[in-house]
């Protein structure tokens, strides 16, 4: 069995805000092992980077972890009894990527002396191995003309270009887990290509296990295992990606994969979701997804917990359990090939 890095164990997060608790994060629990990539995925809203952030260490006020565990190998993150060395393994031994390379890097500093300090400070390297590291890392992350980027500002490079800087700022520290965020969301379709393809490439070469949050079923097709899908703060389906593709249970999920554009170009229906996400400032009754839900009954109206079925975990009273029709089978064929 592969080593667990993180796990996250029935985690709640709580927004205190003028209109009230938002509960944010609702008994999430989720893990990841050596090596392992594990797609987190489901609308906007649903509680993916929120419950990153509390991976992270990065919750702070208006909002409070107030239920639940975090732990790294084993060890608690949280709490004064946690791991005194959280702070270090957050950043160190895990990293995080965002959407937007904008924000994370500072836009004052050139891209070398931004990943420079970071191998300096936190690698105790002096300047010149510093400086060779970087180069060696730009080349690990495919930069083109590596010198000359070093010496650039984060705005004088593309968008693809700026986001391949922030993973190399990222496996600086020589991270075991990688968190990404969105990282291909503000970019082109074939940039977000190349993106998707370093990941996995990085994923291979330095047996990277990587979390990567989405809300689009497209994105962790070729790249993980394992997905869990969020809904309203929740995980709602749990499997191995072929199984989620393939065969997905969760009637949400089923919804998220036909709103999926077809990359096939030859069908271009997509059938949204109708109606919109929980309002996270309401305590749940019952299933969250039931007043969206094609299939729902009245015993919907009784909470329902995540379980076990077959090799996967849903949270529905009425999973769907096959046979899945012919144009659902087109529609997600090529989700997987991708
Ligand atoms: N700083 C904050 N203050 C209040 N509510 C917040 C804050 N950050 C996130 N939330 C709420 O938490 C919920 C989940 O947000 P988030 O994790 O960002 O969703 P996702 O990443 O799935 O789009 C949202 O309803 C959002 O309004
Ligand atoms: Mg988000």
């Amino acid at each position: 069995m592969t080593q667990k890095l993180l796990e996250i164990d029935n985690l709640e997060v709580h927004f205190t805000t003028r209109r009230g608790v938002v509960r944010a994060v609702r008994g999430v629990s989720l893990s990841v092992g050596k090596g392992e990539t594990l797609g987190l995925v489901g609308e906007s809203g649903s509680g993916k980077s929120v419950t990153s952030q509390a991976a992270m260490g990065l919750v702070h006020i208006p909002g409070e972890i107030v239920g639940g565990d975090i732990r790294w190998k084993g060890q608690s993150l949280l709490g004064p009894e946690g791991h005194p060395l959280s702070r270090r393994i957050r950043g160190r031994e895990m990293a995080m990527i965002f959407q937007d390379a904008m924000t994370s890097l500072n836009p004052l500093f050139t891209c070398g002396q931004q990943i420079t300090e970071v191998l300096r400070y936190h690698r105790k390297m002096n300047k010149a191995q510093a400086q060779a590291r970087a180069l060696e890392l730009f080349e690990l992350v495919g930069i083109s003309a590596p010198l000359e980027r070093l010496n650039q500002y984060p705005f004088e490079m593309s968008g693809g270009m700026r986001q391949r800087g922030m993973i190399a700022m990222a496996l600086a520290c020589e991270p075991e887990l990688l968190i990404a965020d969105e990282p291909t969301t503000a970019l082109d379709v074939t940039i977000q290509a190349q993106i998707l393809e370093l990941l996995q490439d990085l994923q291979k070469r330095l047996d990277l296990s990587i979390i990567m949050i989405t809300h689009d079923l497209g994105v962790v097709a070729g790249l993980c295992d394992r997905v869990a899908v969020m809904y309203g703060g929740q995980i709602v389906e749990e499997a191995s990606a072929d199984e989620i593709f393939s065969h997905p249970a969760h009637p949400y999920t089923m919804g998220l994969l036909r709103s999926t554009p077809r990359i096939d170009g030859k069908d271009d229906r997509m059938v949204s979701i109708a109606g919109s996400p929980p309002d996270l400032l309401q305590a749940q009754q019952g299933c969250a997804f039931a007043s969206r839900c094609p299939s729902r009954k009245a015993e919907c109206s009784r909470d329902v917990q995540l379980k076990e079925m077959a090799s996967r975990q849903v949270a529905c009273r009425f999973p769907f359990s096959g046979p899945w029709s012919r144009d659902f089978k087109e529609r997600t064929d090529h989700i997987g090939t991708r």
